[in-house]
């Protein structure tokens, strides 16, 4: 397994000129966006996964917070932090847009770098925030306080592994593992292959509380808090967040089913992307037609919002579907 996961890391590291330009650019983005930001009394750090380099080059990407003070109002944070934005990636002669997260941030591109630039307050801890991303930078700090370097590379291939099984990234089309739990599994079991084997056990209800917030007497009390979450990882820096909070169900037994089989048998092909052709109608008739049974499709038009939006919007609209068509005496099967 050494050899094999050997191989497959010199495919996904970075290579030192890569990590060499992306440090860089950082570091000269950091400093135009400060020369920005002092002039309202707030600060950006780099953030995410550059900060502990967990990156992937296929991704490509670094993020920066600028942090405001606590008293500016909600809606001057939002137009400051994208007009910082906007500028210090003009200024480097790359292009931007907005994302729409719980607040609208700018993503940009430059140099075929994407950099995240995202406002936040600076507020006293981890348990005391406005909205979500004001915890980022207590994350930031933890891990740089916390996260062993020698992990690294394996939550490189931990990466690469959910990726590439579509289970990477804790957004609500994916509802997959995060970057930040990836990089606390490789805090509680170790290197990668550890990892996987300890997720063989993992049950409904798993409780991974690396900093110990909880006792043991606890738990039962806490799944009851969690009751609708499958895996509960406790944020290190605020007890009484489920970091894992977004994974599904589904989503869970997939990991542990892929676990399974690298252990079993060290497929390289786990770790990368097999390409699906969408199938051509004839194809899909004649798959229909042995099957013997009666497929009906809805087409509807996608309304113009985004994914984080949408998802959670056909989630519901799927439920109420099943709801009806148990009403009828249909037995869904998935
Ligand atoms: P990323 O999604 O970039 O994750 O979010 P990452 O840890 O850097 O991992 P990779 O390697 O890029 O995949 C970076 C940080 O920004 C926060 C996330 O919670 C994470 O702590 N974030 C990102 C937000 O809070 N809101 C956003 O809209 C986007
Ligand atoms: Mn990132
Ligand atoms: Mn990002």
């Amino acid at each position: 397994m050494k050899k094999i996961l050997e191989n497959i890391l010199k495919e996904i590291k970075p290579s030192e000129e890569q990590e060499r330009k992306i440090k860089k650019l950082s570091e000269t983005f950091l400093e135009i966006t400060n020369q920005e930001a002092k002039k309202y009394n707030a600060h950006g750090i780099i953030a995410g996964s550059l900060t502990r380099d967990t990156w992937l080059p296929t991704k490509n990407e670094f993020d920066v917070f600028i942090i405001f003070p606590e008293n500016l109002p909600e809606n001057k944070l939002e137009k400051i932090g994208l007009s910082i934005g906007k500028k210090v990636i003009e200024k480097l002669n790359g292009k931007w847009k907005l994302q729409y997260a719980q607040h609208p941030y700018v993503r940009g591109t430059v140099r075929s770098v994407d950099v995240d630039i995202v406002p936040c307050y600076k507020v006293e801890s981890g348990e005391k925030i406005k909205s979500a991303v004001d915890r980022t930078p207590f994350h930031v700090k933890y891990l740089n306080e916390n996260f062993p370097k020698k992990y690294s590379d394996d939550v490189r291939l931990l990466k690469q592994f959910l990726q590439a099984n579509n289970i990477y990234g804790a957004d609500a089309k994916t509802q997959g593992f995060s970057g930040y739990i990836c990089e606390i599994l490789a805090m509680k079991y170790g290197n990668f292959e550890n990892i996987l084997k300890n997720i063989l056990n993992w049950r409904p209800g798993e409780i991974i509380d690396i900093e110990n917030y909880w006792k043991k007497e606890q738990y039962d009390l806490l799944r009851k808090k969690f009751k609708n979450d499958i895996l509960i990882v406790i944020d290190p820096v605020d007890k009484r967040r489920n970091a894992a909070a977004a994974i599904s169900a589904k989503n869970f037994y997939n990991f542990k089913k892929i676990a399974r089989e690298f252990l079993q048998i060290e497929k390289r092909s786990l770790f990368f992307k097999k390409e699906l052709k969408p199938l051509l109608i004839e194809e899909l008739n004649t798959i229909i037609e042995e099957r013997g049974t009666e497929i009906l499709f809805i087409k509807f038009k996608k309304p113009d919002v985004v994914d984080d939006i949408l998802y959670p919007q056909l989630e519901k609209m799927a439920k109420r579907l099943e709801n009806i068509m148990k009403e009828y005496e249909f037995s869904i099967l998935d």
